[in-house]
């Protein structure tokens, strides 16, 4: 190459990496998630199972769709099919959905660098003890610790959080014990 092309491609080299980033076409809500939050269980059988999301204001008011700059408060509903939990980890995934290179809407996971990883359930959201049976739990969340994600995130779009937790019980070997999928419009 000479030294001129090279000139060239430096100076367009922003444009070409910036061009195909830009998926103009929207994709629509998928699940009603223009309306309502919609979850579902990612994987069956494990030691919880959750059966309804409803997301509220810090007034209580129902919200939605969530702003993820402001505190808010999840109402989970959920089991506990096995023993207490004292202590717990969760990873989060984060996808957008949106047109992939041929065009089809798809879920697109977001880089989160592995800081949605190893959060302590117990810390975080003060869910612990995890009692057996029938739990319903009101976790107020504060998710300004993790702007750096969230500012990357746009408005009025679909999102995708996929939420594993795991036994962290002192004489646990750190088994998944549940997936819930959560689909939502952050605002
Ligand atoms: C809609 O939700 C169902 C489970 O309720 C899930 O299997 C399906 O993949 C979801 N669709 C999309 C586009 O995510
Ligand atoms: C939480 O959700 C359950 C199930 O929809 C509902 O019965 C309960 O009243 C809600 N709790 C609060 C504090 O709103």
């Amino acid at each position: 190459m000479n030294s001129a092309l090279i000139c060239v491609l430096f100076l367009f080299s922003p444009l070409i990496f910036a061009l195909p980033i830009d998926h103009s076409v929207d994709c629509p809500f998928p699940n009603g998630t223009d309306k309502a939050i919609h979850s579902y269980m990612c994987s069956d059988n494990e030691q919880f199972s959750i059966s309804d999301i409803e997301t509220y204001d810090m007034n209580g008011k129902p919200l939605y769709p969530i702003d993820p700059r402001q505190e808010f408060i999840l109402n989970l509903t959920t089991y506990n099919h096995g023993p207490q939990i004292d202590d717990n980890k969760v990873n989060v995934k984060i996808y957008q959905y949106k047109a992939g290179w041929s065009g089809d809407c798809q879920w697109t996971s977001i880089p989160t660098f592995g800081l949605l990883n190893g959060i302590d359930g117990c810390d975080f959201a003060h869910n612990c003890p995890l009692t057996s049976g029938p739990l319903y739990l009101i976790l107020p969340l504060d998710l300004s610790q993790f702007s750096s994600i969230i500012n990357a995130l746009a408005a009025y779009k679909p999102y995708q959080l996929e939420i594993r937790m795991f036994d962290y019980n002192a004489n646990s070997k750190h088994e998944e014990i549940a997936c819930v999928m959560a689909q939502v419009e952050l605002s």
